[in-house]
């Protein structure tokens, strides 16, 4: 384990600057918003917990690919095309892109562990600096008068920013008209297998613990959950880090909806991952400046919600009543995690958690048994009926995580 990790105090002090000092953008950011908590849990332990394996290339390369398929950006709409990357942790994601051969290629992030990581992967795969530039810098404080063809903003905008919202409102401005934009959200139904294991994090130990205790405690838990995921491509540890230490903000979600409510007025849903929406409409039908793709993407992911629950399986559409139900049942577990969390003590009267999962079973037994089953069987270790090393069905719980989402800027106002 690394032993900066011992050293680190768990609550995280903000520093009320704004990254290395570039002037800031039209946005005006308060202290309480600056971006730095996200920056700050890196910077404070000297990491970058974001590494991917690519030790077999061609198979991260086809993942990507697949990726950028889904998204609609095939190979030819990159080449010789403009992009821009904020956030690219430690470069790996950037070797494919930078394999497309955008004519210039810009990566922005705040942590410089990252920022040398991803120059010295960049350059040990033969991509060399040129139409590649990688610029240390908080997003909050990054401006530029250049437009890209292409932004790529994945895996930063929720849960840990501090305002979704207003920083994918900022990134977005860097779009060309005509120019695609990528984003990644979390829905509190695709989160709800993961903030179980944060809510199990908070009943056996303080999130104000140092991140070595935490880590101690929760890796021989939560790592046999982890084996259970077969396409998993990220370090236990680095996993553990990134997403059950390090802290979240209460108002840190951004669904799909709100995401695409923020963008309403200058862009239009193109693709995701998973891809979910359906569009029957003839096209000599869709004309006109605003042409709903947006509300047809919204409502589409209402009437797929469940599908979100639990990546293992994929239930059928069901009404979209149903699913704003969920949402907001799961975005009950939300509130409760990050009110407990914002205590930094433990987790008190665990037994709220069951009460809250008991309807979400109820309402996802009809179409997910098994998702259900597995909620209950978690459930009494909140009771202190069962202890986690006797869970049998929960491991293999997981959600569908963040989702990738393509925009296009439209080129008329
Ligand atoms: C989880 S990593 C994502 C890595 C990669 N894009 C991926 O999806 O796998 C998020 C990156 O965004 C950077 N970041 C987050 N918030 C930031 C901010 N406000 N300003 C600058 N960098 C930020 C972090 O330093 C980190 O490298």
């Amino acid at each position: 384990m690394r032993n900066v990790l011992n050293d680190f105090p768990g609550r995280l002090q903000r520093d009320p600057g704004f990254g290395n000092g570039r002037p800031i953008g039209i946005e005006v950011w308060s202290a309480e918003m600056n971006g730095t908590a996200y920056v700050d849990f890196y910077k404070r332990l000297g990491i970058s917990p974001v590494a991917q394996d690519v030790s077999d290339l061609p198979r991260h390369f086809g993942r990507r690919d697949s990726l950028y398929r889904f998204l609609g950006i095939p190979a030819a709409l990159v080449a010789e095309r403009s992009v821009i990357e904020f956030g690219p942790g430690s470069g790996h994601n950037a070797l494919f892109t930078a394999s497309l051969k955008p004519n210039r290629y810009v990566l922005v992030d705040g942590n410089p562990v990252g920022v040398a990581e991803t120059r010295a992967n960049l350059a040990c795969h033969g991509f060399c600096e040129g139409s590649i530039e990688v610029v240390e810098s908080m997003f909050e404080g990054f401006d530029t008068a250049e437009r890209f063809d292409i932004v790529l903003a994945e895996g930063f905008l929720a849960p840990h920013s501090d305002a979704p919202t207003r920083l994918l409102r900022h990134l977005s401005r860097f779009t060309a008209p005509g120019g695609i934009l990528v984003i990644t959200t979390v829905t509190p139904a695709s989160l709800l297998s993961e903030m179980v294991r944060r809510l199990m994090r908070s009943r056996l130990i303080a999130p104000d613990a140092p991140a070595s205790e935490q880590m101690a405690l929760m890796r021989p838990i939560l790592e046999p959950h982890l084996a259970t995921l077969s396409g998993m491509s990220r370090s236990v540890e680095d996993w553990l880090l990134d997403n059950i230490i390090q802290p979240v903000r209460p108002d840190g979600l951004l669904t799909i909806p709100q995401a695409l409510d923020t963008l309403s007025d200058d862009f239009d849903a193109y693709g995701s991952s998973p891809s979910f929406t359906t569009d029957l409409r003839w096209y000599k039908t869709v004309h006109g400046v605003r042409r709903g793709f947006n509300e047809r993407m919204t409502e589409c992911y209402f009437r797929r919600l469940e599908t979100m629950v639990d990546y293992r399986f994929s239930p059928p559409e069901h009404e979209e009543e149903t699913g704003r139900t969920l949402e907001g049942l799961c975005k009950g577990i939300w509130d409760l995690m990050t009110a407990a969390e914002a205590t930094g003590k433990r987790l008190e009267a665990p037994e709220r958690v069951s009460a809250l999962l008991a309807p979400i079973a109820d309402a996802l037994r009809p179409r997910l048994p098994e998702t259900a089953a597995a909620l209950n069987e978690v459930s009494e270790v909140f009771t202190g009926h069962r202890s986690e090393a006797e869970l049998r069905l929960f491991p293999a719980f997981w959600g569908r995580g963040q989702q990738y989402l393509s925009l296009i800027r439209r080129n008329s106002p």
